[in-house]
């Protein structure tokens, strides 16, 4: 459809074109792909929850492990079917795979339109209106500023109560293992006005719990604000919303941190602090700047400041040159700060990260295996007994929904960020309710209301 304006200009009237955006990895591309949709909104498009009758396709791409990245071209191979019935699509690649791969990615997946790496979203408008004639069209420049700062996400499931706020963007640790500093680019924070504007109005909005997110939460600082003085602020917005922030490195984890964390109840004692491996020497392989002995002060920090607080963590395993000797460090680190929870994967060597130019991907992929089934053994261990300490116990819930396998039981979350399920047919998303542990699973608390 056309319009004609007065100086006889023909401009497109960009309506009713439907958009479908398919998010990958971590919390921070599902925060991007919100901005993605604010931006592509305020150009006339409809947000739409299916890719079936869409316009144009999204897929917000991850390239943290090879198996992340193989899922994706999977998922592009089906969206294929769609292009065939209808050639007019769409389709465009967003996010780490799209700066990782750059044109490549354009020969390789031929059904590819356009690419945008995660400092280029502005320009998916223009981008999308330079395509004609097959011509494809990408942006993966890297910005130093780039933070959204002043644009408001579209939320994409939307009567949730719990969302993201990006408060930092980029990387600059170079763990050698790890992808993201070249994907998305240098570190850099938001202003912090923004960010306090945009967690007010998630409040008003009826949102009861936000997360603050960042590669590097911790390292936030714009001027002589920095990281704890910034959740304080956040947390001085309401009582009744609760604040959780990811991912802290622990580099970064101050005793004035923690010591902001105890000072208000509605910032969550749960903290997620990687630990990567309990071997000093992979550490130093792994560049990522304490020792073995180094972390396990922080946690002694964390116990001492904050003794209600749930600590979870990442682990790799088979990293480059790890030995039995090894390995057995990790399990024993485990156990010694017995995690609640932990996210536990196999070395997934990335090209042209510091480790795939230096060092030798050479624990093969049996011994890879094993040592992951050993890995998690522990943590449903760990994560059983960490359980099992909280019956009896009485926790303020965060309301979040109907439970999955019942629909006479909510489940919600405590401070301690574990789910509890409770029979209730009377409470709704976003109410406060205190629970008594009366059973747990390795995964989930289940409790009675206390009346
Ligand atoms: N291989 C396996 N796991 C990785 N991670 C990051 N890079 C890799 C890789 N190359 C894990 C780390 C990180 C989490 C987000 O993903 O544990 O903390
Ligand atoms: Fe994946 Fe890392 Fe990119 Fe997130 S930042 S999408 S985890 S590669």
């Amino acid at each position: 459809m056309v319009i004609f304006s007065g100086f006889n200009l023909i401009i497109p009237l960009k309506t009713n074109r439907k958009l479908y955006i398919e998010t990958y990895g971590c919390q921070m591309n599902f925060s991007d792909s919100e901005i993605v949709g604010s931006i592509m909104a305020t150009d006339g498009f409809t947000i739409v929850g299916q890719p079936n009758n869409a316009d144009v396709i999204f897929v917000n791409t991850c390239s943290i492990r090879e198996n992340a990245e193989q899922r994706i071209r999977k998922r592009l191979k089906e969206f294929q079917l769609l292009k065939k019935k209808n050639p007019s699509l769409v389709i465009g690649v967003l996010g780490c795979m799209a700066e990782r791969l750059k044109s490549q990615l354009l020969e390789q997946e031929q059904i590819v339109d356009v690419i945008a790496g995660p400092d280029a979203y502005r320009d998916l408008p223009q981008l999308l209106n330079t395509l004609e004639n097959g011509q494809k069209a990408m942006n993966v420049m890297l910005s130093t500023e780039e933070t959204y700062a002043d644009i408001s996400p579209v939320k994409l499931n939307p009567g949730g109560v719990s969302a993201f706020i990006s408060i930092m963007r980029g990387c600059q640790n170079f763990c050698s293992y790890c992808v993201v500093p070249y994907t998305r680019g240098k570190e850099r924070s938001r202003n912090p006005n923004t960010i306090i504007n945009e967690a007010r109005e998630l409040f008003d909005n009826g949102y009861r719990e936000i997360t603050l997110l960042g590669q590097n939460v911790n390292s936030y600082h714009w001027e002589n604000l920095y990281f704890a003085g910034l959740l304080e602020n956040v947390a001085q917005i309401d009582p009744r919303l609760r604040i959780r922030f990811t991912t802290s490195h622990p580099k970064n984890l101050s005793d004035e941190l923690l010591y902001t964390i105890a000072r208000y109840e509605n910032i969550c004692k749960s903290i997620h602090l990687p630990v990567q491996s309990g071997s000093t020497r992979i550490l130093k392989h792994m560049n990522r700047k304490y020792t073995r002995e180094e972390y396990m002060n922080r946690i002694e920090a964390i116990r001492r400041i904050l003794p209600d607080c749930t600590i979870s963590t990442d682990i790799i395993c088979g990293f480059c040159s790890e030995t039995e000797e090894d390995h057995k460090e990790t399990l024993s680190i485990m156990q010694w700060v017995a995690f609640d929870y932990a996210f536990m994967f196999k070395y997934s060597e990335r090209p042209d990260t510091l480790a795939a130019r230096s060092l030798q991907d050479d624990v093969s992929e049996e011994i890879k295996a094993r040592r992951l089934e050993e890995i998690i053994a522990m943590q449903r261990h760990l994560s059983l007994q960490s359980n099992k300490k909280d019956i009896g116990k009485n926790f303020s819930v965060l309301v979040e929904g109907t439970s999955k396998r019942s629909a006479t039981h909510l489940f919600g979350r405590n401070s301690q960020n574990k789910v509890i399920v409770f029979p209730s047919e009377t409470l709704k998303p976003g109410n406060y309710i205190n629970v008594i542990v009366a059973d747990c699973t390795a995964a989930t608390l289940k409790g009675e209301i206390l009346t």
